[in-house]
């Protein structure tokens, strides 16, 4: 039987352990602070940036809200960040992607103080990421490393295969996979003969964004499965394909008129030794890390 990750119950102890160090730093007269940036109002960027913000009041940690609206233009939104950037209260920026098409995204993720940059997305970060030096890492491929090593699961002399190489996910999960002595192979939508690579992974990424991307005759049996894809599906089609004989999730369907399908057939895990679950793997762990890069981001700056 494979091992499920659980993701929740991981991120749980995670976001504890956040609660005390901040506990911690109140004692010395600091609490760390996020700003989070919503622009205009795409649902499930209101959805994600909300339950943010409320696990900072969770954790206790200070958070502010600001929500530009959707015809604000690239100079308003960097003078926000770099007004974001003087404050002495705010320790974290986040700024909740995707922006609207007038905006460019990179000059405003550039604009972002790196002591600031709780996303780990601004280049000094991915350039320190890279070359092994303290950085804030993004928080998914970070969490994805906490589910590993809080599972137990070896990642030294593995040999890791990663399916997709964007700059959110696919490329720091395969850095910081190296840096942990994995051996990485990053697969992308030109590579050839993919099955032939995803068969000789011990752990395999999947981050593509194509819902049951990877089937079982993808899957080397036993291997450690990581499933970053979030894919809503709302066909009674998709639905069969996917969950045929699943009665719990076929309520859940029914209630709700749709349901979340990975980037990892279902029928994948079967083969797998450890799998993280869609929902209730990877996704709970990028809230957590962001807290923590927040906290983290929080002493850095003040040298402690
Ligand atoms: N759990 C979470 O908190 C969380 C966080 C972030 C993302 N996600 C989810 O993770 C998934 C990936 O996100 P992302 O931001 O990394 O997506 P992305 O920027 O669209 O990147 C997708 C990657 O998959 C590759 N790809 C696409 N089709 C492929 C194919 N047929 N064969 C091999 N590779 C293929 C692409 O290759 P090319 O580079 O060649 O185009 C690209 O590198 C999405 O479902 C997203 O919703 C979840």
């Amino acid at each position: 039987m494979a091992k499920v990750l659980d993701g929740a119950a991981i991120a749980a102890t995670i976001k504890q352990e956040v609660a005390e160090e901040v506990r911690a730093l109140k004692a010395q007269g600091i609490r760390p602070g996020l700003a989070a940036v919503l622009v205009g109002h795409v649902p499930a960027s209101e959805i994600y940036v909300r339950s943010k913000v409320q696990t900072c009041a969770e954790l206790g940690l200070f958070s502010e809200m600001v929500t530009p609206d959707e015809t604000v233009t690239t100079e308003d939104l960097l003078d926000l960040v770099r007004s974001l950037n003087d404050r002495e209260d705010i320790d974290g920026i986040l700024i909740q992607l995707p922006l609207p098409k007038q905006v460019d995204a990179k000059a405003l993720l550039d604009a972002v103080l790196p002591s600031k940059d709780v996303d780990g997305f601004h280049p000094v970060n991915a350039g320190k990421l890279q070359t092994g030096r303290a950085a804030l890492a993004p928080c998914t491929p970070a969490g994805i490393i906490e589910i590993l090593k809080r599972s137990n699961l070896p990642i030294s002399g593995q040999h890791a295969v990663i399916v997709g190489r964007s700059d959110i996910v696919g490329k720091p999960v395969a850095m910081l996979l190296l840096h942990e002595n994995a051996t990485v192979t990053i697969c992308h939508s030109k590579t050839q003969r993919l099955g032939e690579l995803t068969r000789q992974a011990d752990i395999l990424v999947a981050a593509i964004g194509r819902p049951g991307f990877i089937t079982p005759e993808m899957v080397k049996p036993g291997a450690t499965m990581i499933d970053v894809g979030i894919n809503r599906i709302t066909t009674l089609e998709e639905f069969d394909r996917y969950f045929a004989g699943d009665v719990k999730r076929e309520l859940t369907f029914a209630k709700r008129g749709s349901t979340i399908v990975g980037d990892v057939h279902p029928k994948s895990f079967e083969l797998a030794g450890a799998y993280t679950p869609v929902p209730g793997g990877v996704g709970p762990l990028t809230i957590a890390m962001l807290m923590a890069n927040t906290v983290r981001a929080a002493r850095m700056r003040r040298g402690l």
